[in-house]
């Protein structure tokens, strides 16, 4: 499925979509190029799951969670080195537990059927949305 976001408020919307239908266990993976709105797209599924807390990049710890109807890790693997050094910090251990991973950047080699969504920039203010 492809959807068009002519804004960020359209990108929180369909992120809710997607929130809604999450029932904890899920791994959402987050592909698309900087800038493209892979963290936008994580702050709207935080709203939709009643997240008070700001979502920001866990860029130096590689991982923030947020509690919610749903416990929300969110993931920024970008600056992680390879997939030994997330397991050595033990983060491949939150993939099994009963809250939501969202990952950004993923290195994780084998996650049990994750739900895909690349983000395209196609201007300023839209974003292709695919949902795979
Ligand atoms: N339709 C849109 N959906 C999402 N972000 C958008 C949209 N239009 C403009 N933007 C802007 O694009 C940028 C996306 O940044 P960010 O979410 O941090 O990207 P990424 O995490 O993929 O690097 C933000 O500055 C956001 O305001
Ligand atoms: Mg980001």
């Amino acid at each position: 499925m492809k959807i068009v976001s002519h804004s960020v408020q359209e990108t929180y919307d369909i992120a809710q979509k997607i929130a809604a239908d999450l029932k904890g266990g899920e791994v959402i993976l987050l592909s698309g190029d900087l800038g493209a709105g892979k963290t936008t797209f994580t702050k709207g599924l935080a709203l939709a799951l009643g997240i008070q807390d700001t979502v920001t990049s866990p860029t130096f710890t590689f991982m923030k969670s947020y509690e919610g109807r749903l416990t929300l890790y969110h993931f920024d693997m970008y600056r992680a080195e390879n997939e030994d050094e997330l397991y050595e910090l033990g983060l491949a251990d939150y993939l099994d537990m009963d809250g939501v991973c969202v990952i950004e950047w993923n290195k994780f080699q084998n996650i049990k059927n994750p739900i895909v969504i690349n983000i395209k920039a196609m201007d300023e203010n839209s974003r292709e949305i695919e949902i795979l």
